[in-house]
């Protein structure tokens, strides 16, 4: 079978990588794809919103699945638009992408069905905003209610910088209409954790948990960005609370969502806050697999992906076997310099033909320079992946790859699943 991917960044070459190991791929098309991601599938030059071109596109190729990576073009309907069209797509629907696409929408189902998660208030005007927040305790986290590539959330732990977050929100839109309702939410303290899962309705199959890096510098440092590296497993947290989060949490939501008449077929993502004493709650719900998360979960899948995707999409997924190999997975990005903020393109990237050698190397923001060579792309880079038996082992091999590859204006973290080895 022939298959679409949509994307162009390191989880969509997670994704493309997996599935060219698959016995029942043929040919992998990526749109618009990366420098990277063309080494295991035929790059399209089409846009991810581009929807009419990309259902032309895999009608054209007959593809036999298409499958959508980023968040925006499923929050805009893009799997509606593209079965409308005949194709068979996996990921959710526009009304079950909005789990996601609206931080109100998703605070209020988990409220209704009674899923743990922070308390929490929506505003769409900013003078009552405005005026709860003063009453609020500190540290207190604001949101942007819409997608806003990861950088919509707020910690914030002075008066100053909340009410200078809900003003860039509401009032300079620095979000856009993302920032036409907030929610304000209570702080909660405690060890993150992702876990992603394979939905199909009702039927949820987790995925190993995994751990991200928000902030771009070290000790969680500076602004938040997309992700600056994650591991897995998680070998500080005991599988009792990861098996709690997936009972409480994970499952609940499905089924709530099968409840609204939006069931969630996709990759469900959540966000997770464990606090001291052990509970889990959710911080967020993604709708799609994460980006630097996919990058660790993938290289540990030892079943077929494009399997896998085919019974979510036929509603099988209760019936096959999903096997993970204990082995640990480091992925630490490397980022132009200036990420989360304003960053050149176009520098040179050298050493990746050696570091490809030793290890995994997802692309994130890389293209073909105008002589063939691999130069920088995005904000995010590069995805070195370290493999070993232990979480040192794999963090050991990943830098020890990571120094290997040059730019100008590399930066990364030094301190990626550092956590779990204390
Ligand atoms: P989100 O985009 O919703 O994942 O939020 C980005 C980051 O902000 C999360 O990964 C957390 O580190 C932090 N965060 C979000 N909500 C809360 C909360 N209620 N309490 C503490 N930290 C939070
Ligand atoms: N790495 C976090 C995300 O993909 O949302």
């Amino acid at each position: 079978m022939d298959i679409l991917v949509i994307g162009g960044g390191g989880r969509e070459h997670a994704i493309c990588w997996s599935l060219s190991k698959s016995a029942k791929a043929d040919k992998i098309y990526c749109a618009p794809g990366n420098a990277g991601i063309a080494q295991v599938a035929e790059c399209v030059p089409i846009g991810v919103f581009e929807f009419d071109k990309l259902a032309a596109f895999a009608k054209e190729q007959e593809v036999g699945l298409v499958v959508v990576g980023p968040d925006d073009p499923l929050a805009a309907g893009i799997v509606d638009v593209l079965e409308g069209e005949g194709l068979k797509v996996f990921g959710p629907r526009k009304n079950a992408a909005e789990i996601e696409g609206s931080k109100a929408f998703m605070k209020d189902l988990l409220h209704k069905y009674d899923i743990p998660t922070a308390a929490y208030r929506k505003f769409t005007d900013y003078a009552a905003a405005q005026a709860y927040l003063k009453a609020q305790p500190l540290p207190i986290v604001i949101k942007a209610d819409g997608l806003a590539a990861g950088k919509g959330v707020t910690v914030a732990y002075s008066r100053e910088e909340a009410e200078k977050a809900l003003e860039d929100m509401m009032v300079s839109r620095v979000f856009g209409e993302s920032g036409s309702q907030v929610v304000i939410e209570e702080f909660l303290a405690g060890q993150e954790m992702s876990i992603l899962a394979f939905v199909d309705g009702e039927t949820v199959r987790p995925m190993p948990a995994a751990q991200d890096h928000k902030p771009v510098f070290d000790d969680d440092k500076g602004p938040n960005t997309g992700g600056m590296g994650t591991y897995s497993p998680l070998p500080h947290i005991d599988d009792a609370i990861i098996q709690k989060a997936i009972e409480t949490i994970v499952e609940p939501t499905a089924k709530a969502m099968v409840s609204e008449g939006r069931p969630f077929r996709g990759i469900l993502f959540a966000g997770l806050m464990i606090s001291p004493d052990g509970t889990p709650k959710t911080v967020e719900f993604n709708a799609r697999f994460g980006d630097p998360e996919t990058q660790v979960v993938l290289p540990r899948l030892k079943s077929d992906l494009l399997e896998i995707f085919l019974a979510a999409v036929d509603g099988r997924l209760a019936d096959i076997e999903i096997e993970w190999s204990d082995e640990a997975a480091v992925c630490v990005v490397l980022a132009s310099q200036g990420y989360p903020g304003s960053y050149p393109k176009g520098m040179p990237i050298s050493g990746l033909a050696e570091a490809g050698q030793e290890g995994l190397i997802f692309h994130a923001g890389t293209a073909l320079g105008s002589d063939g060579s691999i130069v920088t792309n995005g904000g995010r880079v590069l995805g070195v992946v370290g493999l070993g038996a232990g979480i040192a082992e794999a963090r050991n091999a990943a830098y020890a790859n990571a120094n290997r590859i040059s730019f100008d204006g590399k930066q990364n973290r030094t301190d990626i699943a550092a956590k779990a080895l204390q």
